[in-house]
């Protein structure tokens, strides 16, 4: 009964695919879960209610009112009583309606509504699934947040072959499953990451930065967050937002003060991911002024800072983790050993700087773990929330 206790939305729409979802219905509570379906008028022409609600033990929700009774069906409700809403089929309209945030049926509504993590599993036709506006649409709902379960290939109601197939219900709940167990397997745990870059003052307006976007530190921040891990997210000055409730941010702008915010909470830590790319300099001075110009070649004498990675490694008790990352342009294995030992890690992430789309300022990276007994494990290139995933399991779970 791996989803004992979970509740979830299963919304239906208009695709043939919809035959699949009584089979989906079962198995989710064959495994614990249980399911409200919510379907749009279109999925009713494809699968009947007396069906699904005969698997779920409950009405099926469709419209937003039942005729001549009065009562209202509260989408919100639904968004509020889910731990998990899964929407299988997804046809191409309704992916675009929910993109675009179109509430014209309860299960747009529904899902507008949802708190909880969403799952879509499309199914069309192939070329309606390689339609420019169906390829912009899902990726405006992974921007959102949402899982795509991506549709297999193979032969479709049309007899065509290609991809658009909806993924099978067995597939869709092994997921399913994954993703609970996933959620909450850093529960209890306390990580403090830090991330993006620091700025060293030379005068009120100048200062040494570097392009560290902060967008790996982030995503490894909303990992672990999704994992029901308690975060506490040490961030250099990026743009970049988060409203996770897991996540605590504290914001930073020189190395001293990321040194300082960091080894005050590393003792109440189970694990540190050092993402940050820290200045190893400062200037000596910063002037109260605008510094002037006046023609001259200017000389500024650096200091250096601490190294917060190898101050966590010297803190560091049994069963604390740190992870480091490191850039390397030569010898990069023994490179990275070494500052494996140097600071006491545990593991250390490995940037690729040879791959185009990898590295500061992009969203993909391409990434080898290395571990401290000398193991290597390398990886493609992938989104940054891919990477930090990968990070996670391989280091922390
Ligand atoms: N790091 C840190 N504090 C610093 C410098 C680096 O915590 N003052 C951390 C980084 O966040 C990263 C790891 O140490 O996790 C390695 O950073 P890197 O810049 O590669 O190492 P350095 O020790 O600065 O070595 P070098 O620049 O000489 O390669």
């Amino acid at each position: 009964m791996t989803l004992k206790g979970k509740h979830i939305v299963l919304g239906i729409t208009g695709s043939i695919a919809a035959y699949k979802a009584a089979s989906l219905t079962r198995l989710l509570i064959k495994a614990g879960a249980e399911v409200q379906i919510v379907i749009t008028p279109a999925g009713k022409e494809f699968i009947t209610p007396v069906t699904l609600s005969a698997l779920t033990g409950k009405a099926v929700v469709s419209e937003f009112f039942t005729a001549n009774d009065g009562t209202w069906h509260s989408h919100v409700d639904l968004g509020l009583w889910a731990d998990l809403m899964i929407i299988a089929p997804a046809t191409a309209s309704t992916l675009g309606k929910m993109a675009n945030g179109i509430a014209d049926n309860m299960l747009i509504t529904t899902y507008l509504s949802m708190k909880a993590p969403v799952v879509i599993a499309p199914a069309m036709d192939l070329d309606m699934f390689a339609h420019p506006s169906t390829t912009r649409n899902i990726e405006i709902l992974r921007s959102y947040g949402n899982i795509i379960i991506e549709p297999a290939a193979g032969e479709l109601a049309s007899h065509l072959i290609g991809k658009g197939r909806m993924e099978e219900p067995e597939k869709i709940t092994a997921f399913v499953e994954e993703f609970f167990e996933k959620q909450e397997s850093l529960s209890k745990k306390k990580i403090l990451i830090t991330a993006g870059p620091t700025y060293e003052k030379l005068d009120p307006v100048r200062f040494i930065g570097n392009y560290s976007s902060g967008k790996m530190g982030f995503a490894l921040a909303e990992e672990c967050a999704g994992r029901g891990a308690e975060v506490i997210l040490v961030a250099g000055p990026v743009s970049l937002k988060t409203d996770h409730p897991n996540i605590t941010r504290v914001n930073v702008e020189s190395a001293e003060e990321m040194y300082n915010a960091s080894v005050n909470v590393f003792p109440n830590m189970d694990a540190a991911i050092l993402c940050a790319a820290v200045a190893d300099y400062r200037p000596k001075e910063q002037a109260s002024e605008k510094m002037k110009r006046n023609g001259e070649e200017l000389n500024l004498l650096l200091v250096p800072n601490k190294d917060i990675a190898a101050s966590l490694g010297g803190m560091k008790k049994d069963g604390q983790r740190l992870i480091g990352f490191a850039l390397e342009t030569k010898d990069e294995t023994q490179n990275a050993l070494k500052k494996i030992e140097k600071k006491n890690l545990d593991f250390i992430v490995l940037n690729s700087l040879n791959d185009s789309g990898a590295g500061f300022q992009y969203d993909t990276n391409k990434i080898s773990i290395l571990s401290r007994n000398g193991d290597r494990k390398d990886f493609g290139l992938k989104s940054k929330k891919e990477v930090a995933s990968d990070i996670i399991t391989e280091t922390l779970a």
